[in-house]
């Protein structure tokens, strides 16, 4: 296992569409180690395989219980490989959102609150959840990055995205 280096907002590779897997082999394996490894050494909730340079439909995210967050409901960890998202309703919410392609930034991002998402996970077997909240917000974040949209991109009013030592009491937090 080895902790990679980070893609920066900028770097070309981010803003590519990603290829499916096709090939549930050792390599993936290796590869969902790395971004495992990678994530947690930096605290994120979740991290996509573009984020570390390797241009595949792979995420893998968890939110722990953590009372720097308590009002962030606990998300179990989870591989999703090759997902599709299903919006369940028309209604979205705005949520402050980080990544950590984009350090030390956040934004106001409206997300679909509730979806129902499929893909297969590790070994190829079926996942299919419906979530809502932040469970949902985490998915749209990390699918994003596979689509090549980085959260940014989203934000309606640039006045709410900004330094998270600036924005202060602006903003509720939430893990990168
Ligand atoms: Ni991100």
């Amino acid at each position: 296992m080895t902790v990679r280096r980070v893609l920066k907002m900028g770097e070309p590779l981010l803003g590519q569409v990603a290829a499916p897997v096709l090939r549930f082999d050792a390599e993936l394996e290796a590869l969902v180690r790395d971004m495992d490894e990678t994530m947690r050494s930096l605290n994120g909730a979740g991290i996509a395989a573009p984020q570390i340079g390797v241009s595949l439909r792979v995420v893998i995210f968890e939110v722990a219980d953590n009372p720097r967050y308590p009002h962030v409901s606990p998300v179990p960890y989870t591989v999703l490989v090759n997902p599709e998202l299903t919006p369940l309703g028309e209604e979205q919410a705005e949520g402050w959102e980080g990544c950590l392609s984009v350090p030390g930034l956040r934004g106001l991002v409206p997300r679909h609150t509730r979806l129902r998402y499929r893909g297969v996970d590790l070994h190829g077997a079926p996942i299919d959840r419906t979530v809502e909240g932040f469970h949902a917000r985490v998915v749209q974040h990390e699918v994003d990055h596979l689509d090549g949209i980085l959260y940014p991109q989203r934000v309606r009013d640039m006045r709410d995205f900004g330094f998270e030592d600036a924005l202060g009491t602006r903003m509720t937090p939430m893990p990168d």
